[in-house]
Protein backbone atom coordinates (compact mmCIF):
# COMPACT_ATOMS: atom_id res chain seq x y z
CA UNK A 1 0.00 0.00 0.00
CA UNK A 2 0.92 3.74 -1.02
CA UNK A 3 -0.26 6.39 1.90
CA UNK A 4 0.69 10.23 0.70
CA UNK A 5 -1.91 12.24 2.92
CA UNK A 6 -2.34 15.27 0.92
CA UNK A 7 -0.63 14.34 -1.76
CA UNK A 8 -0.52 12.96 -5.58
CA UNK A 9 1.29 10.14 -5.93
CA UNK A 10 3.28 10.05 -8.75
CA UNK A 11 2.98 7.48 -11.10
CA UNK A 12 4.90 5.75 -14.78
CA UNK A 13 2.27 4.50 -17.38
CA UNK A 14 4.44 1.57 -19.49
CA UNK A 15 2.63 1.66 -22.86
CA UNK A 16 3.49 -0.15 -26.22
CA UNK A 17 0.61 0.62 -28.56
CA UNK A 18 -2.92 2.66 -28.43
CA UNK A 19 -2.97 3.87 -25.15
CA UNK A 20 -6.55 4.31 -24.67
CA UNK A 21 -6.05 2.77 -21.25
CA UNK A 22 -3.37 5.45 -20.46
CA UNK A 23 -5.68 8.12 -21.73
CA UNK A 24 -8.47 7.95 -19.34
CA UNK A 25 -5.76 7.43 -16.73
CA UNK A 26 -4.54 10.93 -17.62
CA UNK A 27 -7.99 12.61 -17.70
CA UNK A 28 -9.03 10.92 -14.51
CA UNK A 29 -5.86 11.99 -12.75
CA UNK A 30 -6.42 15.69 -13.53
CA UNK A 31 -10.08 15.41 -10.96
CA UNK A 32 -9.56 17.29 -8.01
CA UNK A 33 -10.51 13.96 -5.81
CA UNK A 34 -7.73 11.52 -7.36
CA UNK A 35 -5.08 10.99 -5.75
CA UNK A 36 -2.50 10.20 -8.51
CA UNK A 37 -0.81 11.77 -11.28
CA UNK A 38 0.64 10.90 -14.27
CA UNK A 39 3.95 11.97 -14.25
CA UNK A 40 6.34 9.88 -17.05
CA UNK A 41 5.16 7.37 -19.68
CA UNK A 42 7.39 4.70 -21.09
CA UNK A 43 7.04 3.27 -24.59
CA UNK A 44 8.45 0.02 -25.85
CA UNK A 45 7.53 1.51 -29.21
CA UNK A 46 8.63 4.74 -30.72
CA UNK A 47 5.84 5.29 -32.60
CA UNK A 48 2.95 4.26 -30.10
CA UNK A 49 -0.21 6.54 -30.41
CA UNK A 50 -0.61 6.56 -26.68
CA UNK A 51 2.49 8.45 -27.09
CA UNK A 52 0.31 11.45 -28.79
CA UNK A 53 -1.75 12.02 -25.89
CA UNK A 54 1.17 12.16 -23.27
CA UNK A 55 2.71 14.92 -25.20
CA UNK A 56 -0.52 16.53 -25.76
CA UNK A 57 -0.75 16.38 -21.79
CA UNK A 58 3.04 17.99 -21.41
CA UNK A 59 3.82 14.49 -19.84
CA UNK A 60 7.65 13.10 -19.71
CA UNK A 61 7.72 10.48 -22.17
CA UNK A 62 10.15 7.95 -22.92
CA UNK A 63 11.14 5.30 -25.28
CA UNK A 64 12.84 1.62 -23.73
CA UNK A 65 12.98 -1.38 -26.40
CA UNK A 66 13.66 -3.24 -23.34
CA UNK A 67 14.95 -5.68 -25.84
CA UNK A 68 18.08 -6.32 -23.39
CA UNK A 69 16.52 -5.96 -19.60
CA UNK A 70 19.98 -6.33 -17.86
CA UNK A 71 21.11 -3.27 -19.42
CA UNK A 72 17.87 -1.17 -19.99
CA UNK A 73 16.42 -1.70 -16.22
CA UNK A 74 19.45 0.65 -14.92
CA UNK A 75 18.47 3.12 -17.20
CA UNK A 76 14.47 3.13 -16.60
CA UNK A 77 15.31 2.71 -12.73
CA UNK A 78 17.28 5.94 -13.05
CA UNK A 79 14.92 7.15 -14.72
CA UNK A 80 11.89 6.43 -12.47
CA UNK A 81 14.17 8.07 -9.41
CA UNK A 82 14.68 11.25 -11.22
CA UNK A 83 11.35 11.47 -11.28
CA UNK A 84 10.22 10.44 -8.07
CA UNK A 85 7.92 7.98 -9.73
CA UNK A 86 6.50 5.89 -6.88
CA UNK A 87 3.97 3.64 -8.48
CA UNK A 88 3.87 2.11 -12.24
CA UNK A 89 0.97 1.01 -14.44
CA UNK A 90 1.29 -1.29 -17.46
CA UNK A 91 -1.62 -0.21 -20.02
CA UNK A 92 -0.85 -2.46 -22.78
CA UNK A 93 2.73 -2.79 -22.24
CA UNK A 94 3.85 -5.62 -24.52
CA UNK A 95 6.99 -6.43 -22.55
CA UNK A 96 7.87 -8.99 -19.90
CA UNK A 97 9.70 -7.30 -17.24
CA UNK A 98 12.40 -8.50 -15.65
CA UNK A 99 12.69 -10.20 -12.43
CA UNK A 100 14.86 -7.82 -11.10
CA UNK A 101 12.90 -5.12 -12.08
CA UNK A 102 10.06 -6.53 -10.66
CA UNK A 103 11.65 -6.75 -7.00
CA UNK A 104 12.66 -3.42 -7.04
CA UNK A 105 9.38 -2.29 -7.28
CA UNK A 106 7.73 -5.22 -5.59
CA UNK A 107 3.88 -4.51 -4.55
CA UNK A 108 3.97 -1.25 -6.85
CA UNK A 109 3.16 -2.65 -10.18
CA UNK A 110 -0.05 -3.25 -11.27
CA UNK A 111 -1.37 -4.20 -14.53
CA UNK A 112 -4.89 -4.29 -16.42
CA UNK A 113 -5.56 -7.57 -18.11
CA UNK A 114 -8.64 -8.44 -20.71
CA UNK A 115 -10.08 -11.51 -18.84
CA UNK A 116 -11.64 -13.00 -15.93
CA UNK A 117 -8.00 -13.73 -14.49
CA UNK A 118 -7.24 -16.77 -13.62
CA UNK A 119 -8.63 -17.47 -16.47
CA UNK A 120 -6.97 -16.49 -20.09
CA UNK A 121 -3.97 -15.14 -19.24
CA UNK A 122 -1.76 -14.26 -22.00
CA UNK A 123 -2.40 -12.93 -25.74
CA UNK A 124 -5.33 -13.27 -27.73
CA UNK A 125 -7.46 -13.70 -25.28
CA UNK A 126 -10.92 -12.87 -26.43
CA UNK A 127 -10.64 -15.46 -30.05
CA UNK A 128 -9.90 -18.01 -27.10
CA UNK A 129 -12.64 -17.01 -24.83
CA UNK A 130 -15.35 -17.30 -27.52
CA UNK A 131 -13.92 -20.38 -29.05
CA UNK A 132 -14.23 -21.83 -25.45
CA UNK A 133 -18.26 -20.65 -25.57
CA UNK A 134 -17.85 -18.37 -22.36
CA UNK A 135 -21.36 -17.20 -21.47
CA UNK A 136 -18.84 -14.10 -19.38
CA UNK A 137 -15.32 -12.48 -20.40
CA UNK A 138 -14.49 -8.79 -18.79
CA UNK A 139 -11.24 -7.39 -17.40
CA UNK A 140 -8.61 -7.70 -14.37
CA UNK A 141 -6.38 -5.30 -12.18
CA UNK A 142 -3.91 -7.16 -10.89
CA UNK A 143 -0.52 -6.51 -9.25
CA UNK A 144 2.52 -8.08 -10.88
CA UNK A 145 4.51 -10.63 -10.15
CA UNK A 146 7.18 -12.92 -11.69
CA UNK A 147 4.46 -14.95 -13.36
CA UNK A 148 2.90 -13.91 -16.30
CA UNK A 149 -0.54 -12.70 -15.51
CA UNK A 150 -0.76 -13.91 -12.21
CA UNK A 151 0.09 -11.49 -9.27
CA UNK A 152 -3.13 -10.76 -6.51
CA UNK A 153 -5.89 -9.51 -7.86
CA UNK A 154 -7.25 -5.98 -7.31
CA UNK A 155 -10.47 -5.34 -8.92
CA UNK A 156 -12.42 -7.57 -11.91
CA UNK A 157 -15.84 -6.43 -14.42
CA UNK A 158 -17.82 -9.22 -15.77
CA UNK A 159 -18.88 -8.60 -19.20
CA UNK A 160 -21.76 -10.93 -20.53
CA UNK A 161 -20.51 -12.27 -23.64
CA UNK A 162 -23.59 -11.64 -26.88
CA UNK A 163 -24.23 -14.43 -29.43
CA UNK A 164 -23.59 -12.09 -32.00
CA UNK A 165 -20.16 -11.51 -30.54
CA UNK A 166 -16.73 -11.10 -32.51
CA UNK A 167 -13.43 -10.34 -30.91
CA UNK A 168 -13.04 -7.05 -32.28
CA UNK A 169 -17.04 -6.69 -30.32
CA UNK A 170 -15.86 -8.18 -27.51
CA UNK A 171 -12.80 -6.06 -27.06
CA UNK A 172 -14.21 -3.14 -27.55
CA UNK A 173 -17.15 -3.68 -24.79
CA UNK A 174 -14.41 -4.75 -22.16
CA UNK A 175 -12.14 -2.06 -23.15
CA UNK A 176 -15.18 0.42 -21.95
CA UNK A 177 -15.01 -0.99 -18.89
CA UNK A 178 -11.11 -1.07 -18.35
CA UNK A 179 -11.53 2.23 -18.36
CA UNK A 180 -13.66 2.34 -15.46
CA UNK A 181 -11.98 -0.44 -13.68
CA UNK A 182 -8.29 0.84 -13.87
CA UNK A 183 -8.67 4.00 -12.39
CA UNK A 184 -11.13 2.57 -9.64
CA UNK A 185 -8.37 0.29 -8.51
CA UNK A 186 -5.70 2.86 -8.38
CA UNK A 187 -7.74 4.84 -6.23
CA UNK A 188 -8.16 1.82 -3.99
CA UNK A 189 -4.77 0.99 -3.59
CA UNK A 190 -2.97 4.65 -3.03
CA UNK A 191 -5.65 5.45 -0.51
C1 LIG B 1 -6.08 -3.60 -23.06
O1 LIG B 1 -7.08 -4.46 -23.51
C2 LIG B 1 -5.39 -4.16 -21.84
O2 LIG B 1 -6.25 -4.92 -21.03
C3 LIG B 1 -4.34 -5.04 -22.43
O3 LIG B 1 -3.89 -4.35 -23.57
C4 LIG B 1 -4.92 -3.49 -24.05
C5 LIG B 1 -4.35 -2.12 -24.11
O4 LIG B 1 -5.24 -1.21 -24.71
N1 LIG B 1 -3.30 -5.33 -21.47
P1 LIG B 1 -4.88 0.34 -24.76
O5 LIG B 1 -3.49 0.43 -25.40
O6 LIG B 1 -4.89 0.88 -23.39
O7 LIG B 1 -5.94 0.94 -25.65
Amino acid sequence: MVRLIGKKTKIAVFISGNGSNLKNLIKVSKKKKSNFQISLVLSSKKNAKGLIFAKRNKIITKIFYYKNPLKEDKKILKTLKINDIKFICLAGFMKILSKNFIQKFAGSIINIHPSLLPKYKGLNTHNRVLNKNEKYSGCTVHFVNSKLDSGEIILQKKVKILKTDTSISLQKRILKQEHILYPKALQKILS
